[in-house]
């Protein structure tokens, strides 16, 4: 009898924890995937595939190939074409999907959030006046404020931002999380932060620079989240256990 086997689609903490998880029960194969843009990836606890598969279609060949029994989409809410691909790979091959989506923040007393749905509408949002700005988006979407180029910039990413910005004063953070509220109290204050852009990512590692600007009474530019594919959704690692449970049990009882 063989073992059900999952695939991860990976890239977040959540990802990483539910691998740890699942593999822990012994009874099932786990793949976990990552897109493989990170230079040092960390360490996963379960077998890890990396790359993309080549869109839609190259998934569903994956799912085929690999007798894929069940695909977990555990990517960042704001990796936008893998949950689509996701979805369309699903309904193309029958495999079941679940999404695990950690909730987003909502804005409480004492924020001074402006949303906005783009990059593009975060950099007009920091308007003319040159400031100082925390940019919090990681690398791969910072070129969209060349377009703003009398602010400071301070850019934190896992990786370093290549090619760097095209802008006369900007300073890179390479640094991964988590981070903790006093030590983004910390950078905020000691480089004079006016502002921060942030995407609208939710979970616990990135929220201290949220509320420690809260704290400060400074402003968040936030990017919030596009809509994403209309598939069975959880929030959390023990929901997505849950739901794998559900999913799984007539195939295990019938030995798959
Ligand atoms: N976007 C963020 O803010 C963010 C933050 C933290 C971590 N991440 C992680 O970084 C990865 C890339 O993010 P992104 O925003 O560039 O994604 P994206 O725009 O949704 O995906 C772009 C392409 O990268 C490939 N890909 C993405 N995730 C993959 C995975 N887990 N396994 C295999 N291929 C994958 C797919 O290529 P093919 O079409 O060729 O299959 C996909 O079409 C994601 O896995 C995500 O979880 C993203």
């Amino acid at each position: 009898m063989r073992k059900p086997h999952i695939l991860i689609l990976g890239g977040t903490t959540e990802s990483r924890r539910l691998a740890g998880k699942l593999a822990e029960r012994g009874d099932l194969d786990i793949t976990l995937s990552l897109a493989g843009r990170t230079e040092t990836p960390m360490a996963q606890p379960v077998p890890v595939r990396s790359g993309g598969f080549g869109g839609p279609e190259g998934l569903a060949a994956y799912l085929r190939n690999h007798a894929i029994d069940l695909m977990i989409d555990a990517t960042h809410p704001f990796a936008a074409r893998i949950s689509a691909n996701a979805a369309e790979a699903s309904g193309l091959t029958g495999t079941p999907l679940v999404a695990l989506r950690r909730p987003a923040w909502e804005r409480q007393q004492g924020d001074r959030w402006t949303s906005v749905a783009t990059m593009t509408e975060a950099a007009a949002a920091l308007g003319e006046t040159p400031k100082r700005v925390f940019l919090a988006i990681g690398r791969q979407e910072a070129f969209h404020f060349e377009c703003a180029p009398q602010h400071h910039y301070l850019v934190r990413s896992v990786d370093p931002v290549t090619p760097p910005l095209a802008v006369p004063d900007v300073r890179y953070i390479l640094s991964a999380g988590p981070f903790a509220e006093a030590d983004e109290y910390s950078l905020l204050t000691e480089n004079r932060i006016d502002i921060i852009v942030a995407k609208n990512s939710g979970g616990d590692a990135t929220h201290g620079k949220i509320a420690a600007a809260r704290r400060l009474g400074l402003p968040v530019i936030m990017v919030e989240r596009r809509p994403t594919p209309d598939v069975q959704a959880v929030g959390t690692v023990a929901e997505a256990l849950l739901a794998v449970d559900h999913i799984l049990s007539p195939a295990m009882k019938r030995g798959v």
